[in-house]
C-alpha cells in the first residue's frame, strides 16, 4: 500500500451494502473519500440521496460533498431494487433527519470538477448503474485522463441475481455500462461471483453487535433486513457485501484476486439484457479490457469492514 492515500470518489445507490461501502471509504486510511454522487438504482434518484444523507449525518461524515445524478438510465425507464432494500432504499432503521446537505451541483459535474482540480489521477468507485459515469465520459472526455481507474460493483462471471443473467447494476443501465467497458480506461469489475464470497454470516454480525456502538447497532439493523431479502429472494441463508468490496479492493489491492479478460455488455438480448460476457479463456479473441475479480479474502475483508465500523461512535 503506498503511503498517500488513493483519492475516489463513490458513485452509488443507497443501499444497505452501498452505506457500509461508504463507512468504509470514509474510515480507511489508505483511501481519500473526495465526494459522494448518487445515482437512480436500488431506490429513485431522490431516495438514495437521501440515504446517503442519513448513512453520512449518522456517521458524522460532515467533510465528503453529496451530489445528486441521475434519476433516469440512458435508454428506457428506471427498474428499482425495492425488492431487496425495501421502499425506503434503507430500510431497517428508524432514520432522523438527515443534517448533512445536499451540494447544488449535479453528480457529473462535481465528478469533473474534483477531477479537474485534483492534482493526482482519482479513482472512480461507482456501487450502483454506470449512468452518471458514462455520461461524464461521453460529456467530459477531455477529463479521462484524469481517471486513475474505475473499480466497479457489477457484473458476474457466472449467473446474474436481477435476472437469470444480469447482475442489477449492469441490468439497470446496460448501455451506460457498455460506454463504460469500452471506453479503454483501466476498469476492474468486482462482481457477483467474488462479492458472493463477503458473506455477513452470524459471527460478523455478532462481531459489530459486539462493538457495543451506535454505530455497530446500526450495521446489524442493515444487516437483519438485507439478510430477510437475501433469505426471501435467493435462499440466501447470510447476505453478501457486495459494494464495499470495491472500496476494499482499492484500499488494498490484495484483498481482491483478479484477472484480465475481454469483458463484453450485452445490450441486445431479450432474455440477458445487461449479461456480462466475461471471456475467461480468450475464445474471442477481443482484446482484455477488464481485471475482473474472482476471489476475495473473506476473513481480512471482514477485518478492515470492522475496523471501519468500530472507528465511528
Ligand atoms: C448490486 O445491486 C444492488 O442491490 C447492490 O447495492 C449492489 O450494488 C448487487 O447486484
Ligand atoms: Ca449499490
Amino acid at each position: 500500500m503506498s503511503a498517500r492515500p488513493t483519492p475516489i470518489i463513490m458513485d452509488c445507490d443507497p443501499g444497505h451494502d452501498d452505506a457500509l461501502a461508504i463507512l468504509l471509504a470514509a474510515a480507511n486510511p489508505a483511501v481519500e473519500l473526495l465526494a459522494i454522487t448518487t445515482v437512480a438504482g436500488n431506490q429513485t434518484m431522490e431516495k438514495c440521496t437521501l440515504n446517503a444523507r442519513r448513512i453520512c449525518s449518522v456517521a458524522g461524515i460532515t467533510d465528503v460533498p453529496i451530489a445528486s445524478g441521475a434519476s433516469e438510465p440512458l435508454l428506457g425507464s428506471l427498474h428499482i431494487g425495492e425488492y431487496v432494500h425495501g421502499a425506503s432504499g434503507l430500510d431497517g432503521p428508524a432514520w432522523g433527519e438527515p443534517t448533512v446537505p445536499v451540494s447544488a451541483e449535479h453528480a457529473v459535474d462535481l465528478m469533473a470538477r474534483l477531477l479537474a482540480e485534483h492534482p493526482e489521477p482519482v479513482t472512480l468507485v461507482p456501487t450502483g448503474p454506470l449512468t452518471n459515469v458514462a455520461l461524464l465520459l461521453k460529456t467530459r472526455p477531455e477529463l479521462m485522463g484524469k481517471i486513475g481507474e474505475i473499480v466497479l460493483m457489477g457484473g458476474s462471471t457466472e449467473r446474474g441475481n436481477d435476472t437469470p443473467y444480469a447482475e442489477f447494476n449492469m441490468k439497470v443501465d446496460p448501455e451506460a455500462a457498455d460506454i463504460v467497458f469500452r471506453s479503454g480506461l483501466h476498469v476492474t469489475m468486482v462482481g457477483l461471483n467474488v462479492t458472493h464470497q463477503a458473506l455477513a454470516v452470524p459471527e460478523v454480525i455478532e462481531r459489530l453487535g459486539g462493538l457495543g456502538t451506535r454505530m455497530g447497532d446500526l450495521c446489524v439493523e442493515l444487516l437483519t433486513f438485507f439478510s430477510a431479502s437475501y433469505l426471501r429472494t435467493w435462499g440466501f441463508t447470510s447476505p453478501p457485501l457486495h459494494d464495499a468490496v470495491a472500496v476494499a479492493r482499492v484500499i488494498d489491492p490484495t484483498l481482491v484476486e483478479c484477472i484480465p479478460a475481454p469483458v463484453a455488455i450485452e445490450t441486445m438480448g431479450r432474455y440477458t439484457s445487461g449479461a456480462t460476457c466475461v471471456d475467461l479463456h480468450h475464445l474471442t479473441g477481443e482484446p482484455d479490457n477488464a481485471l475482473v475479480g474472482m476471489k476475495l479474502d473473506a476473513p481480512k475483508f471482514w477485518d478492515l469492514m470492522l475496523e471501519a465500523v468500530a472507528s465511528y461512535e
